[in-house]
């Protein structure tokens, strides 16, 4: 049974079809990257996703629950996280308090699971590699340790199903390879994970399988090679070559 299930899902905005027909499922334990150009609604399916937008057709079941309607912090609770971009980090806190205030607000029953407080701050700082910055305070991290902190922070929440949108844009192909890193190690663990992304090299060497959004539909899907070497993904991206 797929941790997660798309069917049919539909977004009209004022009258533009922004998602349609979208179906697919996800398998406990996979990696599978979302992909297609600007504007052809990956980010608005993480939002239909994470409970931010209603689907106007279709439905979102999350393990056995049908979750299409509700709001986003109930997702959170069934395991489903959301990596933001910067959002939540205390700049003049350190970054072990930033790390154990998420880690408190967390379901009781969650953290029960999880060793003690100190380990999982330790471990999740480490997880980030700023394990040695442990008593700074977050506004000094340049903006690349940010993303990785922030990462890292919701990797370490309990959650089962994660989305992260475009987690490397912007930073440094070193702290590219650490996001490699950071969902390889997730894969270990049988975490789930959705990832939109533009680089299609690293899509390819992360992910169990491809999916292929265009104007708002879902076009192409299969194994990163597969999909790769397919015309579809060319004429989808206007015949420019996707891997440049
Ligand atoms: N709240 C909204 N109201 C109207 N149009 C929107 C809204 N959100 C997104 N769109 C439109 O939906 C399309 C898909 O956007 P988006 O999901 O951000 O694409 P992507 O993440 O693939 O670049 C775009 O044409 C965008 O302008
Ligand atoms: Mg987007």
């Amino acid at each position: 049974m797929p941790i997660l299930s798309l069917a049919n899902i539909g977004l009209t905005i004022q009258g533009h079809h922004i998602l349609n027909g979208v179906s697919f499922d996800v398998e406990e334990g996979e990696v599978v990257g979302l992909i297609g150009p600007n504007g052809s609604g990956k980010t608005t399916l993480f939002n239909v996703l994470s409970g931010f937008l209603k689907p106007t057709e279709g439905s979102v079941t999350f393990r056995e629950d049908d979750i299409t309607h509700l709001i986003p912090s109930k997702r959170a609770q069934l395991g489903v996280g959301r990596v933001f971009q910067h959002f939540g980090i205390f700049r003049e806190m350190t970054l072990e308090d930033n790390v154990r205030v998420a880690l408190e607000a967390m379901p009781k029953e969650l953290r029960n699971d999880m060793g003690t407080m100190e380990e999982t701050v330790r471990a999740t700082l480490e997880m980030a590699t700023l394990l040695s910055h442990a008593k700074q305070k977050a506004g000094s991290l340049s903006g690349g340790q940010m993303r990785l902190l922030e990462i890292a922070r919701t990797l370490k929440s309990g959650k089962e199903l994660f989305l992260l949108d475009e987690p490397t844009a912007g930073v440094s192909p070193k702290m590219t390879h650490q996001v490699a890193d950071i969902i390889g190690a997730l894969k270990k663990e049988k975490k789930t994970v959705l990832i939109i992304e533009h680089d299609l090299p690293f899509i390819a060497q992360i992910c169990d399988r491809v999916v292929v959004l265009d104007v708002g539909q879902v076009v192409l899907s299969g194994k990163p090679d597969e999909v790769k070497k397919s015309k579809e993904l060319q004429e989808v991206y206007f015949g420019a070559d996707p891997t440049t």
